[in-house]
């Protein structure tokens, strides 16, 4: 059998875990908001029209934060549509999904929902067809305590407490060509600045995120960050990063490899902030917001497109399967082991769209294969990250040469009593043997090992057979250096060992 080693120093840390590396994204797209999340006449809705069912599913994510209304739509989203009375707002022709938007949901309705899940939002405004002026008078009717324009019309609508939104996203991919009135570098710098100090001056306590580019390959690539970031350093705390990732050719190992990519991009991206610092010899850190990754590609591979213009139109609906689930697992990896960097991450998206949860309009709702290895690390990976010196067996594929068989982060939990370890073999035919070593203290015991493996790449689950699903694993040995365990072929795996304190 093949064999790998796994060396943790207790006192080589990488970096304490921000909670919001675990977040997650709702946008006005498909079916997340209405028949996802929002849909008064379900049976399992509650007073304010959110299903329940759907709740339930999402709270044992721990999902600290969640990003709204966007992504493409907030570009060509009017707040106000979305406050006040219902029967009043408008429905409008929505131009980034071709749906119709009804306004049913909006910012305060988002709060009521964030509040059922425990989650703080993240907002994004509005810096394509509107601009800074329209930012500042969200933030106003957010934020702002009463007596004034904004604040007296959130009053008005039922809502006398601020949300005291912390956390804003300065526009959406506002590099691509897709996005509803995209912008160059230059012209998104110089509006991304004033709406920075505008809305800071009115809140001093928010958190600003800048666009980065949309993804990696983006012709404009680095050139956007840097532009954007000599614009913009001094007034915004994060610049952001997405990325999706395909298995356009079924090609499974070179897919299972996409995380070597991000941690890549990762890299890079860190390396364009350092060089800006530099360049503009300021003392202060802009720090990484990874605020769309996930995997997507099954719908335009096997689905055709949904007529337009219509009312919660059901356009991208992932359905995932094992081998994504095995790439999400490396993917949490991939994060945790970059979290001196990246500060917040969020899942694109939680329900229906691109997403680990499901409905039915009007009946069930079920989690896919994914939904498993997002749901344990995140419950399971806070704390401190670990430097892990992985040696393992590597492999050649058309993404790579040398690609580690095994990934792996390890957390020290916040009261030190456990090291949790998130490994995944993406060997696809071989189990390999691992010997996990341990320097700086001592295991006294495994508290669970958790695994999900067995299945086929393309096995999925469904609204009536969840196959794909973790199972407690065991056979795994300790003494107090070392853990030895073998990892099953094609699988993700939670390690909890106890540590002597
Ligand atoms: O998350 C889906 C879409 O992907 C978002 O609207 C956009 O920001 C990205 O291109």
């Amino acid at each position: 059998m093949k064999q790998s080693t796994i060396d943790i120093n207790i006192n080589n840390l990488i970096s304490a875990i921000d909670d919001r590396l675990f977040g997650s994204f709702i946008e006005h797209m498909g079916r997340a908001v209405y028949t996802g999340i929002y849909e008064p006449g379900h049976p399992s809705a509650n007073k304010d029209g959110f299903r329940m069912d759907v709740i339930d599913l999402i709270k044992p994510l721990d999902i600290p934060l969640i990003r709204y209304p966007g992504g493409n739509f907030v570009s060509g989203y009017n707040w106000e549509d979305g406050v006040g009375p219902k029967d009043t707002r408008p429905i409008r022709p929505e131009l980034a999904w071709f749906a119709l938007e009804p306004n049913q949901v909006g910012t305060n309705e988002f709060m009521d929902f964030l509040k059922q899940v425990n989650a703080k939002p993240m907002l994004a405004v509005n810096l394509g067809t509107r601009g800074p002026h329209d930012a500042v008078n969200l933030l106003e009717y957010c934020n702002f305590p009463g007596g004034t324009h904004y604040s007296d019309l959130r009053i008005s609508h039922g809502y006398p407490k601020p949300h005291n939104v912390k956390l804003w996203c300065l526009g959406n991919e506002m590099d691509g060509p897709w996005q509803i009135c995209a912008k160059t570098a230059d012209e998104y710098g110089r509006i991304a600045c004033e709406t920075a100090k505008m809305m800071k001056w009115l809140d001093s306590d928010i958190e600003l995120v800048v666009c980065g580019s949309s993804f990696r390959e983006m012709p404009t690539f680095g050139d956007w960050e840097r532009t954007v970031l000599r614009h913009t350093y001094e007034h915004i705390d994060y610049l952001s990063l997405h990325t999706y990732y395909t298995n356009m050719d079924d090609d499974v190992p070179s897919f299972l490899a996409s995380n070597v990519r991000m941690s890549n991009f990762i890299k890079e991206v860190s390396a364009i902030c350092s060089e800006i610092k530099s360049e503009k010899q300021s003392e202060k850190d802009i720090y990484l917001s990874f605020d769309e990754w996930n995997i997507w590609y099954h719908f335009k591979k096997d689905c055709e497109q949904p007529p337009k213009w219509i009312e919660a139109r059901p356009v991208e609906e992932e359905v995932y399967d094992f081998a994504d689930a095995l790439l999400i697992g490396s993917m949490l990896i991939t994060l945790i082991n970059h979290s001196n960097v990246v500060k917040i991450a969020c899942l694109a998206q939680l329900v229906n769209t691109i997403a680990p949860i499901m409905t039915e309009p009007g009946g069930r709702a079920w989690v896919q294969t994914i939904y498993y290895p997002f749901l344990y690390t995140s419950q399971n990976g806070r704390g401190t990250a670990l430097h892990a010196h992985v040696q393992a067996p590597t492999y050649n594929c058309a993404a790579g040469e040398d690609i580690p068989y095994i990934d792996c982060a390890v957390v020290l939990s916040e009261n030190a009593e456990k090291i949790t370890l998130f490994i995944v073999n993406k060997n696809l035919e071989e189990d390999i043997a691992c010997k996990i070593n341990m320097s700086g203290s001592e295991f006294s015991g495994i508290a669970e090992w958790v695994s999900l493996g067995g299945h086929s790449p393309s096995e999925i689950n469904t609204a009536t057979n969840a196959s794909v699903q973790p199972q407690h694993a065991n056979g795994a040995s300790f003494n107090a250096e070392s853990c030895t365990l073998t990892l099953p072929k094609a699988s993700w795996n939670m390690l909890r060992l106890k540590i002597k304190s």
